[in-house]
C-alpha cells in the first residue's frame, strides 16, 4: 500500500480577514473592524486540510519564508493530520498572505504572493510526490516559478501510475495561454468553475464549455457555485444541485468541493457520489468563515455530513 492516498502541490499562505468595516473606505482615515481572524488561506492548502479531516492520507509539498506566518499555516496543516515534510522554509524569503476586507455589498482582496512565486521544480521529492496513488495541483497561475515544468510534473505523475487532478484556479492576467493545456494532457480530472471553464474554453456559455474541455481530459467537472455542479465523462453527463445552506461565507468552498469529490474518487465511488459529496463539503465550509473553520469543528463536520440535506437548519455562524 502507498504512504498517501493523494499527494498536493501548491502555494501555502495565510488569510487575514477584517470584519465589520464601514461601508465604504477613505483614503487616510484610520478604519476601525470589530473583530478580526487569522486563518489558513490558499487554494491547495485549505485543500489539503479539508480533504485530510475528510480521512484521506495527504502528502503536501510547497513552501514558505521564515516568519511567524508561515509557521502558522504549516502548524494548521499538521493539525489536520496532512504530512508536511515537502514543505520547504526559504529563509530570508516572506510567506504570502492574502488581507481580506468584506465590506457591506462586496469584498475587498488584497494578495502578497510572497513564496508562492519561489516554488521551484528544483525543491519538489519526486520520490515522495509518487507515494501517493493520486497527485493533485492548485492554483497553476500563481506558481509562477513552477509553472514551466507544470506539464512534466503531471506527464511524470502519470508515468508513474499516480491519477491525476488541476484546479487552475483564476488566471490574474486573464490570458488562458495554451501551457494549461499542454498540462491537461497528463490530468485525469479537471476541476475549474464555471467562468474559468468557459475562459479556458473559449466559449460563452457553460455547456459548450464542457462539450469542448470534454475532448481535452477524460473527467471534467465544473462547479456553478449555488447551482452546485456539472460533470462529463465520455459520453455521459451530470448535474448535481448544490446542498441549502445560507452561508456565511463563501471563501474556500471551490477548494472543500474538490476535496469532497476527490475523496470519494480515490474511494472509487461512482461520479455522481463524489459531485454530492464535493456539493456537501462545499456547502459546509460556507457555513464559517474562511475555508477551513466549519470543517476543523469535529462535531459541526461530522453532523452537518451526517444531516440529510432535507432536515439541514443551514449555516451556523
Ligand atoms: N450559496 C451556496 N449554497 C450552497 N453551496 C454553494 C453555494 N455557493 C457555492 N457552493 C458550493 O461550492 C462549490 C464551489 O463554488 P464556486 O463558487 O463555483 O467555486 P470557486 O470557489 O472555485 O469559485 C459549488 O459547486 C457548490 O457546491
Ligand atoms: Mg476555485
Amino acid at each position: 500500500m502507498k504512504r498517501f492516498d493523494i499527494s498536493v502541490v501548491g502555494e501555502l499562505n495565510a488569510d487575514l480577514i477584517l470584519y465589520g468595516l464601514p461601508a465604504t473606505l477613505e483614503p487616510e482615515r484610520e478604519h476601525l473592524a470589530e473583530t478580526f481572524a487569522i486563518t489558513l488561506g490558499s487554494s491547495s492548502a485549505i485543500f489539503a486540510h479539508n480533504i485530510s479531516l475528510l480521512g484521506s492520507r495527504v502528502g503536501f509539498t510547497s513552501c514558505i519564508g521564515g516568519d511567524p506566518l508561515g509557521n502558522f499555516c504549516v502548524d494548521r496543516l499538521q493539525e489536520s493530520g496532512v504530512d508536511i515534510s515537502g514543505v520547504k522554509v526559504l529563509s530570508g524569503k516572506t510567506t504570502g498572505v492574502t488581507v481580506i476586507l468584506p465590506l457591506s455589498k462586496q469584498r475587498q482582496i488584497l494578495t502578497y504572493l510572497g513564496t508562492t512565486l519561489d516554488l521551484q521544480f528544483a525543491h519538489l521529492d519526486l520520490n515522495y510526490l509518487r507515494s501517493a496513488s493520486h497527485f493533485h495541483l492548485s492554483s497553476f497561475f500563481l506558481l509562477r516559478g513552477l509553472r514551466p515544468r507544470i506539464p512534466d510534473l503531471f506527464s511524470q505523475m502519470k508515468k508513474s501510475g499516480l491519477t491525476t487532478s488541476l484546479d487552475t484556479n483564476d488566471d490574474p492576467e486573464d490570458l488562458w495561454a495554451d501551457d494549461v493545456k499542454s498540462a491537461l494532457k497528463s490530468v485525469d480530472i479537471f476541476l475549474p468553475n464555471e467562468r474559468e471553464a468557459r475562459k479556458l474554453a473559449g466559449t460563452a456559455d457553460v455547456q459548450s464549455a464542457l462539450d469542448v474541455l470534454a475532448q481535452l481530459v477524460p473527467i471534467v467537472v465544473i462547479k456553478c457555485g449555488p447551482e452546485g455542479a456539472m460533470a462529463r465523462r465520455g459520453k455521459d453527463q451530470f448535474r448535481v444541485p448544490s446542498m441549502p445552506v445560507q452561508p456565511v461565507d463563501t471563501v474556500g468552498a471551490g477548494d472543500s468541493f474538490n476535496a469532497g469529490f476527490l475523496h470519494k474518487f480515490i474511494l472509487r465511488a461512482n461520479l455522481e457520489a463524489c459531485l454530492e459529496y464535493g456539493n456537501a463539503v462545499a456547502a459546509l465550509s460556507t457555513t464559517r468563515a474562511g475555508g477551513t473553520e466549519a470543517l476543523r469543528d469535529q462535531h459541526h463536520r461530522e453532523s452537518f455530513l451526517q444531516t440529510p440535506a432535507g432536515q439541514r437548519k443551514g449555516g451556523i455562524p
